[in-house]
């Protein structure tokens, strides 16, 4: 059910809720003056930091910067969006919502439609189920009885009429049976024939367990192999995927699998994987990622092999990064498809493939080493700048870094070479890398072969980043007291590096500011390459709320978080490397050194993880 908010009920909701009330169910608070204090429920931490002033009705955390009023509070903390948060409150509040008003007629076509599509299935099954030829060609593609069940599958008749007859028999009228897309009329308009002949049918089901519409597929060679339903008033191609409602039912959202067929998600879920979803027929959409996203923690592709295959997948993956995550491609050997390679060498061989699995930069080199004879120095040169290309769009200053070893050492090509490609003639003004002085030197000979880490960091993390920025720009006391613990690279967010960069460089050259002007800044990022200027002025526009006595305690627990999240998601990156390294069939010395250092800092990692305890 919807509700009404408008600008009245925000109004009210923000005037008739206190801040202390409402904070005071989730944080146990102590009074402080003015203000009240608890422990941030936004971040681990052993000393108070989280302030809230019932005066102001604004809260704020020094620990990791966290801040806002009741509304962002809820929003943060119950995980809801905005309208949602509002509803949320009046509840609590006894503010009466008035629910919107639904269009009937709308949603009376479409139920029918529902209800046409579901009696459809029913019927489709019925004749599956009582034809051998349909049933032998399922079992010719190695699919349980079990299976067919769970998807729902069935056959329509090589007839002309017998869904029309079904259906007018069931009472439904033409026109209702007509926009469900199961019939069309004839040319003659004499009348009305099936859509779907002769037709192993693929029910598509919503995670709420409706049928909303159908595939079709040939039994035999002839064309057009598949047909899909038309889009009707509840089908969507682009804002669906095939296999959804099972994943939904059957999987732990621990991963998800992006194919490309009906076929594929049967032939995996029939050998117990159970965490795939296919596009509808058509090009992959952002609400197709943004449910991806919705339903798996880590997300793969395995689209088919041959050219088209890749080429989708590399549109994909930047729908899915544009989304801001992070997909890993499975690799098939050459002419297969997910179903072809499951059938021919089981699941575990498959799940082998998936701890192989390529992240967006690995891919790019894989499919351009396919593209290039680097032995070939011509063709060297353009795989080189092929390459240089996509690490350009890579935020992270230190993610370019790791791949530049990675690929000089792949290659043979100088790591000069490729970062002069990157980053122009000037790179020679890239500072290198913070050497981290816990890393034993085994593991930083080795560091080439690890993942670098990746821009996505915890909220808290990048709250606190924003919120040192943000400091170090008003007053050079704070940047002094800031830079004993971190240089420019330690700030990962591309935005804040960028203006740690930005803010080091102008205390460096003149330390008698007091702080830095704001117009200066915005002038230096203007023409700085993908920059998102959200932040920026996120950042620039952030209000230090409460700045109590102890200035040297409250920098210090922004900088602790950062630390600690780097560990957590460094110790997050080895584990995953270990998998990989253990996965991998042709162990050689190298994997075993390297395995032995990764362990090695995985101990020192949770040592340190534990001092934070
Ligand atoms: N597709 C479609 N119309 C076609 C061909 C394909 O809608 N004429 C869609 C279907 O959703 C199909 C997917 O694209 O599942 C992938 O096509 P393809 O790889 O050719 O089919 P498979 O799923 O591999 O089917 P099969 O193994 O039965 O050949
Ligand atoms: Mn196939």
């Amino acid at each position: 059910m919807s509700y009404v908010i408008n600008d009245e009920i925000i109004e009210k909701v923000r005037e008739t809720s206190d801040i202390v009330d409402i904070v005071s169910r989730y944080v146990s608070l102590k009074r402080s003056g003015n203000n009240y204090i608890g422990l941030c429920p936004f971040h681990n931490e052993k000393t108070p930091s989280f302030t809230l002033s019932q005066t102001k009705q604004l809260f704020h955390c020094f620990g990791c910067g966290e801040g806002g009023d009741v509304i962002s509070f809820i929003m943060k903390i119950e995980n809801l969006t905005f309208p949602e948060a509002i509803k949320y409150l009046a509840d609590i509040l006894g503010i009466p919502l008035e629910e919107k008003k639904v269009d009937k007629k709308l949603e009376q076509d479409k139920k029918t439609i529902y209800e046409i599509n579901k009696e459809a299935a029913r019927f489709y099954y019925y004749n599956l189920i009582n034809n051998k030829e349909a049933l032998m060609y399922l079992k010719s593609r190695n699919i349980s009885k079990n299976v067919l069940n769970q998807f729902g599958l069935g056959y329509a008749l090589d007839s002309w009429n017998s869904i029309y007859d079904y259906l007018k028999n069931k009472g439904y009228e033409d026109s209702d049976i007509e926009k469900a897309g199961l019939i069309g009329r004839r040319r003659d308009n004499s009348g009305y024939y099936d859509k779907f002949r002769n037709r192993i049918m693929f029910p598509i089901i919503d995670t709420k367990g409706r049928v909303i519409g159908f595939g079709g597929r040939v039994l035999d060679n002839s064309m057009p192999k598949y047909l899909n339903s038309k889009d009707t008033l509840v089908f969507s191609k682009g804002n669906n995927l095939y296999g959804l409602n099972l994943v939904k039912k059957h999987s732990n959202r621990e991963r998800i699998i992006l194919v490309e067929g009906y076929m594929d998600v049967i032939a995996l879920y029939n050998h117990g994987i159970n965490y795939a979803v296919a596009s509808l027929g058509t090009a992959f959409t952002r609400e197709q990622g943004r449910l991806i996203k919705r339903y798996g923690k880590d997300i793969y592709i395995c689209y088919d092999s041959d050219t088209a295959g890749i080429n989708a997948t590399i549109k994909v993956l930047n729908i899915l990064r544009e989304e801001g995550v992070e997909p890993r491609v499975i690799i098939l050997p050459s002419d297969q498809d997910p179903d072809d390679f499951i059938n021919n060498n089981g699941s575990k061989e498959f799940q082998n493939l998936m701890a192989k699995a390529l992240n967006f930069i690995e891919y790019q080199i894989y499919i351009n080493r396919l593209k290039f004879n680097i032995a070939n120095p011509e063709e060297k040169i353009k795989f080189t700048k092929e390459i240089a290309k996509e690490l350009r769009k890579l935020k992270s200053p230190i993610e370019k870094d790791v791949y530049i070893d990675k690929i000089s050492l792949e290659t043979g090509i100088s790591k000069e070479a490729i970062k002069k490609e990157v980053f122009g003639e000037s790179f020679k003004d890239n500072k290198p890398i913070r050497k981290d002085k816990y890393i034993n030197k085994e593991y930083r000979n080795n560091k080439s072969k690890i993942i670098p880490i990746k821009a996505v960091l915890e909220p808290a993390h990048l709250t606190a980043e924003k919120t040192l920025i943000k400091l170090m720009i008003e007053s050079y006391e704070y940047f002094e007291l800031i830079k004993e613990h971190l240089k420019e690279k330690d700030f990962l967010n591309y935005e804040c590096n960028i203006l740690a960069n930005i803010i080091f460089n102008q205390y460096k050259d003149n330390n008698q500011l007091t702080g830095i002007d704001t117009n200066l800044i915005l002038e230096k990022v203007k023409n700085k390459e993908n920059i998102d200027m959200a932040i920026v002025e996120e950042i620039l526009s952030k209000e230090i709320l409460f700045m109590p006595e102890d200035k040297y305690v409250l920098i210090k627990d922004l900088i602790d978080t950062i630390e600690f999240s780097k560990l957590k998601l460094e110790r997050k990156q080895i584990t995953e490397e270990i998998q990989r390294i253990e996965a991998n069939k042709y162990k050689d010395e190298v994997y075993e050194s390297q395995f032995k250092s990764l362990c090695l800092r995985l101990t020192e990692i949770d040592k340190q993880l534990e001092a934070y305890k």
